[in-house]
């Protein structure tokens, strides 16, 4: 089978979770950048990888990946590339051109040179150009220069898988990136034991975690896939991917969640019940005066922060008692965080099992794991 060179969007600081889930999906991983993860599969391989691959955002051809010193260079590059065997001059195209580092020339000044690269080279091959639609096109090439560091691809996927077609994005002002969510839960190590999120919002953490372990897609139901207009695309065989994925038959140990806030609560209901997993138990209730577990529990969960929810000193209150709860009755249980004020870890009652960093939009963040005696 030839296989194909790809690459795949991600949380910044978690391309390690990415990397291990496309691998477990039967991707070639090749290498990881800042954000992303490089690698190498069939075509078909696609499919399966956009309805199952739940910490991506996005899916390219990794069409060019080369060191550059200009905009000479560049256009040197994108001439490399066969465009012509991607999509068709029926297909509207744009340039998407980001830029990052100290350079003689605009992100504006490397879309003009890359969108005339891909017209002339269209006509040079097939004798007529595909016409440019910035707007609505049907095929999006992404350039990106970061110091001398040029990448181009071709857009697999449309707008960003977290868009999860089940869910009220707007709904909570601090709701999690449900790819992110997925990451969290798929490194914290969940096992055998029930999963709770005691701050639980919209539900994303446990709705996350029951599509994975059930190994339901999180984007049934989704109807934008970008790779339907490139020329190898085989509508009959993504047809019966999408046929293979309503049929579902894992388990997964119980899942809880609680928050004080009942419109929270309700839509986090909803939220589950769009996304096919409706046993997940939801509650009403304070953090603070939950009863204890009755058996050792992993609980993951992402507190305010004080960033855009909740006052640092009431913050910090907060931090203090859940950890005097959380001590004194979760013995046994594993404890997993979503941090983005450091006050929080300082009333631990041990050393965190591991620690990640990443980015929340581009807010540095981590993620704290701690077993408790
Ligand atoms: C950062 S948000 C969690 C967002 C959630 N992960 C999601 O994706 O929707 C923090 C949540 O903690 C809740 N919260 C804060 N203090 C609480 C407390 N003492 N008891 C229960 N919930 C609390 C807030 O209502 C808020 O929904």
């Amino acid at each position: 089978m030839m296989l194909t060179e790809f690459f795949a969007t991600c949380t910044t600081g978690l391309e390690w979770v990415t990397a291990q889930e496309l691998t477990a999906l039967g991707a070639e991983v090749t290498d990881t950048s800042r954000s992303r993860v490089f690698f190498r599969a069939g075509w078909e391989a696609i499919y399966r990888l956009h309805l199952y691959a739940r910490t991506v955002n996005r899916f390219f051809v990794l069409l060019a990946r080369a060191q550059v010193r200009s905009l000479k260079e560049i256009e040197e590059v994108a001439w490399q590339v066969p465009y012509e065997q991607w999509f068709d001059n029926r297909h509207a195209f744009a340039i998407r051109s980001e830029r990052d580092g100290t350079h003689e020339f605009t992100s504006m000044d490397i879309a003009r040179v890359v969108g005339q690269v891909v017209c002339d080279r269209f006509i040079a091959r097939t004798g007529q150009r595909p016409p440019v639609n910035l707007d609505n096109p049907d095929v999006e090439i992404f350039s990106t220069l970061a110091d001398d560091q040029y990448l181009l691809g071709l857009n697999l996927t449309g707008s960003s898988l977290h868009r999860r077609p089940w869910r009220q994005s707007l709904a909570h002002l601090t709701a999690l990136r449900p790819t992110l969510a997925a990451a969290v839960v798929m490194a914290s190590g969940w096992d055998h034991r029930p999963l709770i999120d005691p701050m639980c919002g919209t539900g994303t953490l446990l709705i996350e975690g029951a599509l994975w372990r059930r190994g339901i897609s999180p984007l049934r139901g989704r109807e934008e896939w970008a790779f339907r207009v490139l020329i190898p695309h085989d509508e009959g065989r993504w047809q019966e991917e999408l046929q293979a994925c309503e049929h579902v038959c894992g388990h997964s140990p119980p899942l809880r969640g609680s928050d004080w806030n009942a419109r929270y609560v309700e839509i986090a209901r909803q939220n589950a019940e769009g996304a096919g997993v409706t046993d997940i138990e939801f509650a009403v209730a304070n953090a603070l005066t939950l009863p204890p577990p009755e058996q050792p529990v992993v609980l993951v969960t992402n507190p305010p922060y004080g960033v855009r929810m909740g006052k640092p000193s009431e913050l910090v209150h907060l931090y203090r008692k859940l950890w005097q709860k959380w001590g004194a009755e979760y013995g046994g249980s594993r404890i997993v965080v979503i941090s983005g004020n450091p006050a929080f870890e300082q009333f631990a009652p041990v050393e965190p099992t591991a620690c990640y960093e990443f980015l929340q939009a581009d807010l540095p963040c981590r993620l704290l794991i701690w077993d408790l005696p």
